[in-house]
């Protein structure tokens, strides 16, 4: 029980690695012009300055890129336990490549959705949205691949997947931007 627990955790893990890689870099590549080029509607900011095209464009390549090396270090890992990033019935480059980009987007794009409704209600850049604030950019991934590659979502995650990932994510956030804001990245700690 406690190693078919542990086994559905790593899996979790290892399949949302880019969305993480994505978010996180997000913070660091962040900066510059905004993705609102800084307009208004009814007097607040479409999206905020927390949403730039330097951390949209930082955070898909990132996240792409450690998803690359997951899927070129398959044989090094057990296959059996860990899924990998490449469509089925196709094992091209191309395919994981697009799968990954259509993963790290769909995070990043539900955390600026969650940005624009955060402004519609009135809530201003950088404050805690609970619970919202954590699970945007899983949802955005685990809605874009269903949506996009929906074989390779069906075979991936199962419930107790999905279930594991919305309990852990976080537990994982909460760490890693206490690290954000101790390097001086992050201007809260949430
Ligand atoms: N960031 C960015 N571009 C993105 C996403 C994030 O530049 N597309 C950077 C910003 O510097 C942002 C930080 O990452 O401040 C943290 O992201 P997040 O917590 O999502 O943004 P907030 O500043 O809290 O803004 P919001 O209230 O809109 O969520
Ligand atoms: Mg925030």
């Amino acid at each position: 029980m406690l190693s078919y627990t542990l086994i559905i955790v790593l899996q979790s893990l290892w399949l949302m690695l880019p969305a993480y890689i994505a978010n996180s870099s997000a913070v660091i590549f962040g900066g510059g012009k905004p993705i609102d080029f800084g307009r208004s509607i009814k007097g607040e900011r479409i999206l905020g300055d927390g949403k730039t095209w330097l951390g949209l464009i930082g955070g898909i390549v990132s996240g792409t890129f450690i998803g690359s090396i997951q899927v070129l270090s398959l044989n090094y890992y057990p296959n059996e336990l860990f899924p990998n990033f490449y469509p089925y019935d196709n094992r091209s480059s191309i395919s994981y490549i697009s799968l990954l980009i259509i993963f790290t987007f769909g995070a990043l794009f539900g955390d600026i959705v969650k940005s624009f409704f955060k402004r519609r209600a009135g809530i201003e850049r950088g404050a805690k949205l609970p619970i919202i604030d954590q699970l945007d950019f899983v949802l955005g991934a685990l809605l874009f691949s269903y949506i996009f590659f929906d074989s390779w979502f069906i075979k991936n995650f199962t419930a107790y997947h999905i279930i594991s990932i919305i309990i852990i994510t976080p537990f994982l956030h909460k760490a890693v931007n206490i690290i954000g804001y101790k390097i001086g990245k992050k201007t809260v700690p949430w």
